[in-house]
């Protein structure tokens, strides 16, 4: 199988090929997951929540996206790679956006950069795109305007609020974005923009009409346990497993069974 590029991506589209898209922030998880057959690693902002242990996402710095996306790009081989432009690293200014996106792509190894939000945002999507740089959109619930949103909750349930999404969907494509990410809409409001954009739509508590679905590793396996949104579902309980091997560990060195004549240099 060859490498996925944007173009891959919207071919899959044409064919009615599902995209899967997953979380991954070092060497080790980008191997596995490129290993398995993932489409696309997003080295997310989440993870200021899921590795760091911060609230949200508002103090991810470009330092330590970059330093995580350097890790993934080790581990993967085949899967495209998506570096996550944290809060203020691309609103300022479009030139702004165009230097630090530039450093996900020159510093980092990734192939294309994410940034949250819509109409606001065009002019820094346009300088990017217009300057070879890959840019995926990100609307609905996008947790870097958390704090104006009042907390991590589902967007577009008016008409009003979905005509906006809808909007800047089409705006985004116009733009040049080469997917969108619908975070947090209802399914119909999902499905119609999938119907009406060329470009793949990459779903995450969107229903199943998007041409793709990304979620956060940690929440796929039962690592992350702070909170379990609905539209989770855990394929693995990992974090109980490792809890339990380390017990196993603690206990068997205390009562000295660890390490056994097969672990000894003689
Ligand atoms: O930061 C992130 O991981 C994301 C995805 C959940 C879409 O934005």
């Amino acid at each position: 199988m060859g490498k996925t590029t944007t173009a891959t991506l919207l071919e899959m589209k044409r064919q009615g090929e599902k995209i899967t898209v997953l979380t991954a922030y070092d060497w080790a998880t980008a191997k596995l997951l490129d290993e398995a057959g993932v489409d696309v690693l997003l080295v997310g902002d989440s993870l200021g929540m899921v590795m760091l242990g911060l609230e949200n996402t508002l103090s991810v710095t470009m330092e330590d996206m970059l330093h995580h996306c350097r890790a993934v790009a080790r581990g993967a081989q085949r899967a495209m790679l998506v570096g996550d432009m944290p809060f203020m690293s691309y609103q300022v200014s479009p030139e702004q956006a165009l230097v630090n996106a530039g450093r996900f792509l020159q510093e980092a190894g990734m192939h294309a950069v994410k940034v949250e939000g819509g109409r606001e945002i065009l002019p820094a999507v346009r300088k990017m795109t217009q300057n070879g740089i890959p840019v995926l959109g990100h609307v609905g619930l996008t947790p870097q305007h958390v704090h104006q949103l009042g907390g991590f909750k589902v967007q577009g349930r008016t008409d009003a609020a979905a005509q906006r999404i809808q909007e800047d969907a089409v705006a985004l494509e116009e733009a040049g974005a080469f997917g969108l990410v619908l975070e947090c809409v209802p399914a119909p409001l999902a499905r119609t923009i999938s119907d009406q954009l060329a470009i793949p739509t990459i779903g995450i508590g969107a229903g199943p009409d998007c041409d793709g679905q990304v979620l956060v590793f940690h929440d796929v396996v039962g690592l992350y346990d702070r909170f379990t949104p609905k539209f989770v579902k855990k394929y693995a309980q990992v974090g109980t497993v490792m809890r339990d091997a380390v017990r196993e560990y603690v206990q068997e060195v205390k009562a000295g069974t660890f390490p056994g004549e097969e672990h000894v240099f003689k």
